[in-house]
């Protein structure tokens, strides 16, 4: 039986790892790092730092292994993301059949953030389900809605009301959503919030939020847009990527 570990580490900051996630680190025969290509490769480094950090055990083997690409020329966007999962889950499957012997033991496998949250590591494990005795257990970790609130020193919520967590894509496609005053976005390559209409709207933005790049901005939409895009700009072209997430609020009384 494998015992799959899935590790909430935070979002970049090495502090974020809990003391859960450090015994689950550490009771683990198998570390399984992910490469996704020269442009991430720092966040690689990130996961190897925290192992080099935080393990003790000198039996726990730290393993690289390419990540699997998604074709993203499938027409089928949702078929696309299924073939790419099966094919993660073969390379899982493959590096734990070489280093785990007898696949008795334990697995780990180090995620953003929170498995729970935009993430597909959960749903790739019941894949591995029909391909070898498995159990899942999850670590939790801070997620990036967590940190850019405590970066920008907010609660997520206003008193009593609801908050709908969404992507850029649903904010370009369907506007704002029904029910709520609060808004966060993730994986948003565009700044979709510049679809919405501005007025009455403030944007707290964070990149790298955690890292030691963090760039925060806040403030009226329609006064802090060209600010956001300059400064996601001059990441990207610093470091090759640039991870960002925002809250939106609709009519915040005025300070
Ligand atoms: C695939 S999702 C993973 C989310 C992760 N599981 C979590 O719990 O936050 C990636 C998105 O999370 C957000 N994100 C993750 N880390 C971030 C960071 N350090 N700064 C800003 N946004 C971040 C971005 O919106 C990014 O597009």
């Amino acid at each position: 039986m494998i015992e799959l570990s899935l590790i909430g580490i935070g979002t970049g900051n090495p502090r974020h790892i809990t003391g859960q996630a450090v015994d689950a680190m550490n009771a683990a025969d198998l570390i399984l790092i992910p490469l996704k290509g020269a442009d991430k490769s720092d966040l690689a480094g990130l996961r190897r730092q925290i192992c080099a950090a935080h393990l003790t055990n000198p039996a726990t083997k730290v393993i690289d292994f390419a990540l699997p690409v998604r074709d993203a020329s499938n027409p089928s966007y949702r078929k696309g993301v299924d073939d790419w999962h099966d094919a993660i889950a073969e390379t899982w499957l493959s590096e734990i059949t070489a280093h785990v012997p007898g696949l008795e033991g334990r697995v780990a496998l180090l995620v953003w953030g929170d498995p729970s949250l935009y993430d597909s590591t959960l749903r790739i494990a019941e894949r591995l389900k029909s391909r070898l005795p498995l159990t899942t257990k999850v670590i939790p970790g801070i997620t990036a809605i967590q940190a850019l609130c405590a970066a920008h020193a907010i609660p997520l919520n206003d008193i009593g009301a609801p908050v709908v967590i969404t992507t850029g894509r649903q904010l370009r496609d369907h506007g704002w959503p029904a029910g709520t005053e609060t808004v966060v976005a993730m994986l948003d390559g565009e700044c979709s919030f510049q679809s919405l209409p501005p007025d009455g709207l403030t944007i707290f933005w964070g990149a790298c939020v955690a890292m030691p790049e963090e760039v925060l901005i806040r403030g009226p939409v329609a006064e802090v847009t060209d600010e956001i895009l300059q400064a996601r700009a001059d990441l990207r072209a610093r470091h090759g990527w640039v991870m960002d997430i925002y809250l939106l609020r609709r009519n915040v009384p005025a300070a």
